[in-house]
């Protein structure tokens, strides 16, 4: 009999890793996690649960910061990738989005787009349809294309980081933080062109976000992060509809609204879930 859900491919494997900033400061304590193909893979937690060093641990941004990988392994597509600079990843499909939404202020908008083509060695005629293809998802940025990239919203600037991004032909996208700073109609607008690229191009996301609320409405799995552990993970629905998750990230419960400030049943409840 042939398997009738044939399992969909692991891109991205990340095992039990360590990061150590300035030689002493621990920061992640063992995360492992796998983004498959196709999917959109959230990584949840609050300020400072270790996101963000997540993701750069795995593009290799971290030498920057001062920061190392002590333990553990990085695959993508079964290959390590621990040792490859930033570049060399991105020529493997792999690219990121930072936090904070770096674009060239001085460039145009039109002209950051094309910067993300830098690695591509398939023509203009190639890179200009991709431009098209951006366009399609983010109408806005036809618009404002010949704009400052400095002088639009921010908003625009999150489209422009992401739309850089894909002018690579990227398989994966680390995408850090996208909501922050964003009215919420805005999230919802940028969430929903991610699930249109997602879908549409079939670009796997891994996604760091606090706003877990609107991430697990578009993610297909995820992981809960606190001080640099793995805490929890499983499909977004069933993320959704734990009650730990719902009382701690959704801000909602059976007895209404609960905050973050109840810290002492939180631990002990934490330990009962470990
Ligand atoms: N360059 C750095 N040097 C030392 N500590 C850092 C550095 N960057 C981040 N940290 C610490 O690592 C922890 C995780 O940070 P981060 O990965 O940015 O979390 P998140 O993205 O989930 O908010 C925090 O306690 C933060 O203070
Ligand atoms: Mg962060």
């Amino acid at each position: 009999m042939l398997d009738a859900s044939p399992t969909k491919d692991t891109l991205l494997e990340v095992n039990n890793i360590e990061v150590i900033y300035n030689h002493v400061i621990l920061v992640l304590k063992g995360v492992s996690l796998t983004v498959k193909e196709g999917g959109i893979t959230a990584l949840l937690g609050g300020n400072g649960a270790g996101k963000t060093t997540t993701l750069k641990a795995i593009s290799n941004l971290l030498h920057s910061e001062r920061g190392e990988v002590t333990k553990g392994s990085i695959l993508y597509r079964g290959e390590k990738v621990q040792e490859l600079d930033p570049a060399a990843l991105v020529k493997k499909g792999v690219i990121q989005v930072m936090e904070g939404r770096h674009c060239f202020e001085h460039l145009t908008v039109e002209e950051n787009l094309l910067t993300g083509a830098y690695t591509r060695r398939d023509g203009k005629g190639a890179i200009d349809a991709d431009l098209e293809m951006v366009y399609n998802y983010f109408p806005r940025l036809k618009e404002r294309r010949k704009s400052q990239a400095g002088y639009t919203s921010g908003g625009e600037q999150q489209m422009c980081a992401i739309g850089r991004a894909l002018m690579s032909r990227p398989e994966t996208i680390l995408l850090d933080e996208p909501s922050m700073g964003l009215a919420p109609q805005l999230v919802e607008q940028i969430f929903e062109i991610v699930k249109a690229v997602n879908e549409g191009e079939g670009v796997s996301f891994l996604l760091a976000e606090q706003n877990t609320n609107v991430a697990l409405r578009y993610a297909h799995t995820g992981y809960i992060l606190e001080s640099g552990r793995v805490v929890m993970e499983g499909t977004a629905e069933a993320l959704r509809e734990n009650p730990d998750v719902k009382e701690f990230y959704l801000g909602m419960s059976e007895e209404g609204r609960k905050s973050f400030r109840d810290v002492r049943s939180y631990r002990r409840r934490k330990r009962w879930l470990s």
